[in-house]
C-alpha cells in the first residue's frame, strides 16, 4: 500500500510517529510536510496530499493537524476525496465500510500516539462494504 502523508505544525509531532510506526509494516509512506513545529497553514500540505490520491499515485492519505478540521475539510475540497476526521476506531471502520473514505484525517492536539495507532490499524484494514447502498450514496456525492 503507497500512503501520501502530511502535516501542519499541530500535527508534526504526531506524523512523525506515525512515518515511523508505518514504516514497520510493508507500507511505502511518501512525506509532504511540514518538516517542523513552526506555524505554517494546513492547506498547503493537506490539499497537495489530497491531490495525490484523488490522482491514484497513491492508496490513501493521512493527515494531521492540531484538531483534524481544518486538513479535512481542505481535503474534502478535492473531488474524488472522501476525508474522515477519525476520532475513535469505530468512526475509522464506518468510515472505510460506508463512505470508503481514502484520507484518514488526525487530531494531534486530542489524540494519543497511541489512540492514533489504534485508529490507523483498523481504518487501513477495513473494506468498503461495497453494498449497493453505500455505492449509491457514494455516486451522488459525486454527482
Ligand atoms: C493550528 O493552530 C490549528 O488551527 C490547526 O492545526 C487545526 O487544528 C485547524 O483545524
Amino acid at each position: 500500500m503507497t500512503i501520501a502523508i502530511g502535516s501542519d505544525h499541530g500535527g508534526f509531532k504526531l506524523k512523525e510517529e506515525i512515518k515511523k510506526y508505518l514504516l514497520k509494516d510493508n507500507v511505502e509512506i511518501k512525506d509532504f510536510g511540514t518538516n517542523s513545529e513552526e506555524s505554517c497553514d494546513y492547506a498547503d500540505f493537506a490539499y497537495p496530499v489530497a491531490l495525490e490520491v484523488a490522482k491514484n499515485n497513491f492508496d490513501r492519505g493521512i493527515l494531521v493537524c492540531g484538531s483534524g478540521v481544518g486538513v479535512t475539510i481542505t481535503a474534502n475540497r478535492v473531488k474524488g476525496i472522501r476525508a474522515v476526521n477519525a476520532y475513535n476506531e469505530d468512526i475509522a471502520k464506518q468510515s472505510r465500510e460506508h463512505g470508503d473514505c481514502n484520507v484518514l484525517c488526525l487530531g494531534g492536539r486530542y489524540l494519543s500516539f497511541n489512540q492514533a495507532k489504534k485508529i490507523i490499524d483498523v481504518w487501513l484494514n477495513t473494506p468498503f462494504s461495497n453494498d449497493e447502498r453505500h455505492v449509491r450514496r457514494i455516486k451522488k456525492i459525486d454527482q
